[in-house]
């Protein structure tokens, strides 16, 4: 395990979005840096760095040209030598977004692919042998390239059509189409290796580590994932040989797989089984003060991983959001966000929070597509830092800006907030310094869930470590609610929010039980 994720608390930047310091109305490396103190005031002590490489940005750069240039609109690499250094300098650490499954059609490596002629990268690619075959039925393959090519094939995409997919060969190849090569081919294996040389490259300039874009569907035809599970086994080890302190984070969403692929840490995602979204963003979010919410199934999928990733040492990270999914302000309010934060930053795991959130910034409504966004383009705007123009992100005219801004940004940004002392920002902060200050609230402390019926509140758990032990109650509701389990005689209460605010405890019903006040969290030392 490496020892700097035991108390790290991350914050994702979308570079494009975070600070533009040459006015050319897109974030750079330089804006990063110039912002990192506000990133370490904030309590984060990491950050994951969306992808940043040549590309021709039609999915935002998840479609690399140059795995070893940064895009230069961002900056040099150079440039991110100095992020990577000036981020150390704080104690902080910062993880690249690794795109393995796919580059972009203008990479050198497929264009040579594409030639007739064989060449090393004729295998880096999934081609089938004509160009009249293409991938119908077959798994894990979203669509192909076909046509304009010399060589005479289709080639599968992983995710939009210039987005041609790498080759680590398929688990189970039907043996009637001799094109899908088997995991340990000649090119699957050549691919691997040049994968492992973009990481070295860039851990040897200082990055400290990746988070692995769509990790689970490398190897096609791999229903269970075993296929792709043996993989990830041996980029980790490679990793655990060169880089023992290097990182690797999985959008995966499925821990149990994940966790035993090798992967230090997986994110639960708004896809696949782990009804995350029943936290924030369904129509009737659990914190949502109407109240309508229901967070069991989610705890019941979330303690199921526990159990069967437990001493293992991965840890399953909830995140405030991310690049792909609508922002949490478009489905709750700043107050009922103040006690998602309250779950998101006493749970265990390493908690990622989507640049922004803090503040509440707002999804972006009825904006067209930027760089293959879609419905995403509204959570990618650029950061509110204040209220000068572009509320301080960029000093460029208006309408260069990457994404239009919203008008909150007007009142929502971060120099507005810092001056409130009631503001979500205020909050999210003085949470992390809780979640620091009571080692039972960090990454690796036990979880016990205490109570949570059916559709009801309150939410209340246990975490526990080094001889702390905090009990966490947590009360999105707007109606009080009353907590079946016993409160200690001597329990500290530790941290209150909403409803709790500058009260010393509970007040209790006539059976001695305890009233949880509407809209409210309450962390008590027990
Ligand atoms: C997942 C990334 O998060 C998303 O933004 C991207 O479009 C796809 N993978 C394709 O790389």
């Amino acid at each position: 395990m490496r020892e700097w994720l035991n108390d790290a608390i991350f914050y994702e930047i979308y570079p494009q979005s975070f600070c533009d310091t040459n006015a050319d109305g897109i974030g750079d490396f330089q804006g990063i840096i110039r912002k990192l103190n506000y990133i370490k005031d904030l309590g984060c002590n990491a950050i994951w760095l969306n992808p940043c490489f040549d590309s021709p940005f039609v999915d935002a750069g998840y479609d690399i040209r140059d795995y070893y240039k940064a895009a230069p609109r961002y900056g040099t690499n150079e440039d991110l030598r100095q992020l990577f250094a000036e981020a150390h300098k704080r104690g902080m650490h910062v993880i690249l977004d690794l795109v393995p499954g796919h580059t972009s059609d203008e990479c050198k490596w497929f264009q040579e692919s594409a030639k007739a002629e064989k060449n090393e990268y004729t295998d880096r690619y999934v081609w089938t042998n004509s160009v009249w075959e293409g991938f119908d039925g077959v798994d894990q393959i979203m669509g192909s390239i076909r046509g304009g090519t010399e060589r005479d094939g289709a080639c599968a995409a992983n995710f939009f059509n210039a987005q041609p997919a790498l080759n680590y060969g398929f688990a189970n190849p039907d043996p009637a189409k001799s094109w899908q090569q088997p995991m340990d081919a000649a090119g699957p294996l050549a691919t691997r290796e040049a994968i492992k040389d973009v990481m070295r490259f860039w851990l040897g300039l200082g990055c400290d580590g990746f988070r692995v874009d769509m990790a689970g569907s490398l190897v096609k035809c791999d229903p269970d994932q075993e296929g792709t599970i043996r993989l990830w086994q041996d980029f980790r080890a490679f990793l655990d040989e060169e880089f023992p302190e290097a990182v690797m984070v999985s959008e995966w969403g499925q821990p149990d797989r994940s966790l035993r692929a090798g992967f230090h840490m997986d994110f639960l995602l708004h896809f696949g089984p782990s009804h995350y979204l029943d936290l924030f963003r369904e129509e009737h979010p659990y914190f949502a003060r109407e109240g309508k919410g229901d967070c069991r199934t989610f705890f019941d999928l979330y303690l199921h991983n526990r159990e069967l990733t437990k001493g293992k040492g991965g840890l399953i990270c909830i995140p405030s959001g991310n690049h792909d999914m609508i922002r949490m302000a478009r489905t709750l309010d700043p107050e009922e966000m103040k006690l998602a934060f309250a779950f998101l930053l006493s749970m265990p795991g390493v908690p990622f929070i989507y640049y922004g959130d803090e503040i509440g910034e707002k999804y972006v409504v009825g904006l067209n597509s930027v760089e293959g966004g879609y419905e995403r383009t509204g959570s990618r705007s650029p950061m509110a830092w204040d209220n000068t123009p572009n509320a301080g992100f960029s000093s460029a005219p208006k309408e260069l800006l990457y994404i239009a801004q919203d008008a909150s940004v007007r009142e929502i940004n971060a120099a507005a907030e810092a001056g409130d002392p009631d503001s979500l920002l205020n909050a999210v902060k003085e949470l992390i310094a809780v979640r620091r200050a009571n080692p039972a609230l960090m990454d690796a402390g036990d979880f016990r869930l205490v109570e949570l019926e059916d559709h009801s509140y309150p939410l209340v758990y246990e975490r526990e470590q080094e001889g702390q032990k905090v009990l966490v109650v947590l009360n999105p509701s707007g109606q009080e609610a009353v907590m079946q389990t016993a409160l200690p005689e001597t329990a500290k209460l530790i941290y209150a929010q909403g409803g709790m605010k500058g009260k010393s405890t509970f007040a209790r019903n006539a059976d001695g039980r305890c009233i949880v006040p509407a809209a409210s969290a309450a962390f008590y030392e027990i």
